[in-house]
């Protein structure tokens, strides 16, 4: 059973006081700052990249890779062709840098080898346990046990006493494992994604993740259940099976995928909603706009807003020449903002015509976990909604959405009034 252990914490007030918000002058000064810098705007920069130089030739110290040749591309169209095309363009470069930690996943396989893996993992992202049965009601369970550690204070952070845990907490239902600290688990999964720039602390969290999920998948293939592992232990196609350890990688690169995402969803669709008064009346007197609230949310502040991908050979992106090799940083954060693709795309307005945004990707390794991501978003929004009435921002206590591969709010103080 998951339980709510909440890390001790110093009064909102004294934790969110001091802005460490940075607004980067240039796009080189932006890369330099690292992909989880706490960058609050860099939009007109994706802008002036799009009109000018939508394929970016980068300073080799400035790939996420450490590739000698690496490319921004910022347009819609663009970001949209290479993840279309996965003969020309590999994600091979994701099992070389994520992989060192995460092992061999999914995420990093081209060709039949990826086809291969995705139909073994899809049936535990499929699962009636997700897409229906009684999931949607423990999905609320859980949402409703973190609304209870905060709503007598009258006040909260959002970000770090909601968003930040919920949805690995649903993850963790998912596998029906008994894990006493939700927040040790995902300080380890987060600490994997920043590998390159912390090796040491990459490297003791993925052996933590390893140490801590594989004898319960051992355990989980004597004697399988119903849940997520044990759907992984006994998937099979044509003869094809996972081992322990690809096992145990595809679940330390789901806690990632499950933790470091949905939670930034969330966070997001609340700031749009406490910087528009009239949008969360309009949103909480009708729920059936809470789907379009988090899709738009996705688009206007994309929470994976990079992806890699390395050019197989020679080829070209738009105009410009890309030599075999290369890096390709995908930005679809910037894509979503594509003002060729979205009309008015600084905009927040859930009532905008959809033009397909991709916050979840495109093409073969389109996110496999999209559906529970919407469906976590949405009932954690909607229980937001339903227990906590007048939620407004604490005057003087700043809050933004930031970064750059990953983006989110990092802290949304509110105030509000106990509603149930
Ligand atoms: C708002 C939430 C989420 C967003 C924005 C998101 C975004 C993405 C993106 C952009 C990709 C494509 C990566 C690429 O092309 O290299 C991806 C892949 C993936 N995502 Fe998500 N994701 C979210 C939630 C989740 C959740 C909750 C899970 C599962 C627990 C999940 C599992 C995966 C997996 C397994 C892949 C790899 C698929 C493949 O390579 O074939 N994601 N996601």
């Amino acid at each position: 059973m998951t339980q709510f252990v909440m890390p001790p914490r110093k009064p909102v007030s004294e934790r969110t006081a001091m802005s460490n918000y940075i607004e980067p002058r240039d796009i080189h000064a932006l890369l330099a700052l690292g992909p989880m810098a706490p960058v609050r705007n860099p939009y007109p920069l994706f802008r002036e990249l799009r009109a000018t130089q939508p394929v970016l030739a980068l300073n080799p110290a400035r790939s996420i890779a450490g590739s000698r040749r690496a490319v921004l591309v910022t347009r819609y169209q663009d970001v949209k062709a290479v993840l279309r095309d996965n003969e020309t363009f590999s994600n091979d470069i994701v099992q070389r840098t994520m992989g060192v930690v995460m092992g061999p996943t999914v995420i990093g396989m081209d060709g039949k080898e990826h086809l291969q893996h995705r139909a073994l993992i899809t049936p535990s992202m499929t699962t009636r346990k997700i897409t229906g049965g009684d999931f949607p009601r423990e999905v609320r369970r859980i949402a409703d046990g973190y609304v209870d550690t905060f709503i007598d204070a009258g006040r909260a952070d959002l970000h770090e006493q909601f968003c930040y845990s919920f949805p690995l907490s649903v993850f963790v239902s998912l596998l029906e494992i008994d894990l006493g600290d939700v927040k040790e688990f995902h300080d380890h999964s987060k600490a994997l994604c920043l590998v390159a720039m912390d090796p040491a602390k990459g490297f003791a969290a993925s052996e933590w993740l390893l140490n801590f999920l594989q004898p319960i998948v051992q355990q989980k293939r004597r004697q399988p259940g119903s849940d997520l592992i044990s759907v992984l232990v006994q998937s099979e196609v044509d003869g094809a099976t996972l081992t322990d350890l690809e096992v145990v990688s595809f679940l330390r690169l789901l806690t990632l995928a499950g933790a470091e995402t949905t939670n930034h969803t969330i966070g997001t669709a609340m700031v749009a909603l406490l910087r528009d008064p009239e949008l969360m009346a309009g949103v909480r007197a009708d729920r059936t706009l809470v789907p379009k609230l988090v899709w738009e949310a996705m688009r206007w502040e994309s929470p994976v807003s990079t992806v890699l991908r390395e050019a197989s050979c020679d080829t070209r992106i738009g105009d410009v020449r890309i030599e075999k090799g290369t890096e390709v940083i995908c930005h679809i954060g910037s894509a979503n903002r594509d003002e060729q693709q979205f009309d008015d795309p600084d905009t927040f307005d859930i009532d905008r015509a959809d033009r397909d945004p991709i916050p979840f990707g495109f093409g073969r390794h389109y996110c496999a976990g999209s559906h529970l991501a919407k469906l976590e978003a949405e009932i954690g929004v909607n229980t937001l909604l339903d227990r906590l009435g007048n939620i407004r921002a604490i005057p003087g206590e700043e809050f933004s959405v930031v970064g750059f591969s990953f983006r989110g709010p990092d802290r949304i103080p509110v105030t509000f009034d106990r509603l149930t």
